[in-house]
């Protein structure tokens, strides 16, 4: 069995909406046990095989607390090499955040990424 989180931030709902469509669509994979999540411990990251991540655009950027949480992430050494990632995004009009976590995802903690991001 392989677990996937599917982790976001949303003020407003959209990114929610997304992240609630994400979960419910890896639900129907077999043998994938999915965890749905607004929040999650920086350690918490390395028990999952998959983390999919769902932020909206905020001044043409990710939003705070995502960006802490994988500077976090980082600090503490949390392994996430190897491990599969996407990520996703609802924005207003310019839409850097997903394209910037995926970078983030891919470069610095070597994941394996899917390309591009859903928006
Ligand atoms: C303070 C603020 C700043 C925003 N900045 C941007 C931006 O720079 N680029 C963009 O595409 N959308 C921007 N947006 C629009 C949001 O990304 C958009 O409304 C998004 O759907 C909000 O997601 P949420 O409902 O999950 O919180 C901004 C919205 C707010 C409230």
């Amino acid at each position: 069995m392989s677990r996937i989180l599917v982790l976001y931030y949303s003020r407003t709902g959209n990114t929610e909406k997304m992240a609630k469509s994400v979960a419910e669509g890896a639900r129907t994979a077999p043998e994938l046990e999915v965890e749905l999540s607004y929040y999650a411990d920086p350690e918490i990251l390395g028990k999952f095989d998959a983390i999919a991540v769902g932020v909206p655009t905020c001044h043409r950027h990710v939003t705070l607390n995502i960006r802490e949480l994988f500077e976090e992430v980082a600090a503490k050494n949390v392994e996430l090499k190897g491990k599969l990632g996407a990520d996703f995004g609802s924005y207003g009009w310019s839409g850097e955040a997903p394209e910037l976590i995926l970078e983030f995802l891919k470069n610095k903690f070597e994941m394996n990424v899917i390309e591009p991001p859903f928006c």
